[in-house]
């Protein structure tokens, strides 16, 4: 799959430019097993990344001109380096501008580049899709114009531009997945101070899969913003009562109920979902660690009923596939996925159930919405990388 997409998009290239690529990158989609909404409440996330990529070839040109052809949409968008940048109406060029205002501003001397990409990651399904654009060409440039970056710094750039010029005011953690994925390695990420590990990704006689709701979602609508806000909000509230507290990862819950009438229903459910989330990372790790996957699983259904009831960020679509397996012997866990509104749920399956629990939804999700219910069995997969050192020749 990997290397049929890199062709394609070699082959596109061609079409294109009327020359070979000089490089070909890989940057991937990713997954997150728990710790949804905490990146940027300064929690802990265990994200990886999955067999799933943006690809580019792409060339050094020397009129100083970028020209992104986007192969799935059949788009292309020119402009001269020196041109100033602003945001435009086309999001997916603005993943490729923000990440070059962040270039510009530190001052990089780069030349124009001509770019072909294609993705297998679907859009707007929770998978981070962008996060592996901007990764991927903050990437690409750091490796073709030797700028010295480090791993960290590209996914700031990716988070930055993210911010700036799609946005979508997000956290580290799609970006830091994308570049930091270790082939069946999960990371856990402490999103405070960005401090990382790897532990295996051996789930045993157990799968994940995801089931794509085909509810489309872009956070720049969705609520996304409206619940960082919330949040922060409610820790300006309670570090009031607490001044010792720093972050919400000083917080326990009975801190939270305490201020509960004074935060007001919405925010103190927003708070304690966000405390208890930061707390069962740290449960989860120790359960993959201990290879309690039953464990492993009650957390990531706990995870969901918080994301619903109390964050406020599932849909009834998602609610309807966690709901579908909550009583399936098979499926140990199941939860939304990501930045919710829409978009995958992640199970954690026993391997021989997998296609009959597809099979099963597939059926049900479609009498019920009249949606074709999509089923993705990803690997746990290397993050962002220069394909052609690997395979010359393609
Ligand atoms: C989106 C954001 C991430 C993170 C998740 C929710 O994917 O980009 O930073 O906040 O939602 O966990």
């Amino acid at each position: 799959m990997k290397k049929k997409l890199v062709q394609q998009v070699t082959a596109s290239f061609k079409e294109q430019f009327n020359a070979e690529p000089g490089y070909v990158f890989l940057s991937p989609g990713r997954i997150n097993i728990i710790g949804e909404h905490v990146d940027y409440n300064d929690g802990f996330v265990l994200p990886a990344a999955i067999n799933k990529y943006v690809c580019f070839a792409v060339s050094e040109n020397e009129d100083g001109q970028n020209t992104f052809f986007a192969k799935d949409l059949n788009e292309s968008y020119s402009f001269n380096l020196n041109d100033e940048l602003k945001p435009v109406d086309k999001m997916w060029v603005n993943f490729f501008l923000g990440v070059l205002q962040q270039m510009k501003e530190r001052g990089f001397a780069m030349k124009g580049l001509n770019i072909a990409f294609s993705s297998t990651v679907p859009m707007g399904a929770g998978l981070s899709s962008s996060a592996a654009v901007e990764c991927g060409y903050a990437f690409a440039l750091n490796k073709i114009f030797d700028l010295g970056l480090t791993k960290e710094e590209i996914a700031l750039i990716g988070q930055k531009s993210e911010h700036t010029y799609v946005g979508v005011n997000c956290g580290i953690m799609d970006q830091f997945a994308s570049v930091f994925g270790k082939k069946n390695k999960v990371i856990k990420l402490d999103c405070n101070t960005l401090e990382y590990e790897y532990h295996n990704a051996d789930f045993k006689d157990y799968a994940l899969l995801l089931l794509d709701s085909k509810v489309k979602h872009t956070h720049l609508t969705s609520g996304y913003n409206d619940r960082r806000n919330e949040v922060e909000q409610g820790l300006a509230i309670l570090k009031q009562h607490y001044p010792e507290v720093k972050t919400f990862r000083d917080l326990n819950e009975a801190q939270v109920e305490a201020v509960k009438d004074e935060l007001g229903d919405v925010i103190y459910r927003r708070c304690l979902f966000v405390v208890r989330e930061i707390q069962r990372v740290l449960d989860a790790v120790a359960a993959l660690e201990n290879q309690d996957f039953a464990e492993l699983g009650r957390l990531m259904y706990a995870t969901h009923t918080g994301l619903s009831k109390n964050y406020e960020v599932s849909c009834e679509e998602i609610d309807f596939l966690v709901d579908s397996v909550r009583n399936d012997e098979n499926v140990l866990g199941a939860r939304m996925m990501g930045g919710g509104f829409g978009g995958c749920s992640i199970n954690l399956v026993k391997k021989e159930a997998v296609n009959g629990l597809i099979e099963r939804i597939a059926k049900e999700y479609k009498e019920k919405f009249n949606i074709k219910l999509e089923a993705y069995k990803v690997k746990i997969a290397k993050g962002t990388t220069l394909y052609t050192e690997q395979h010359a020749g393609i």
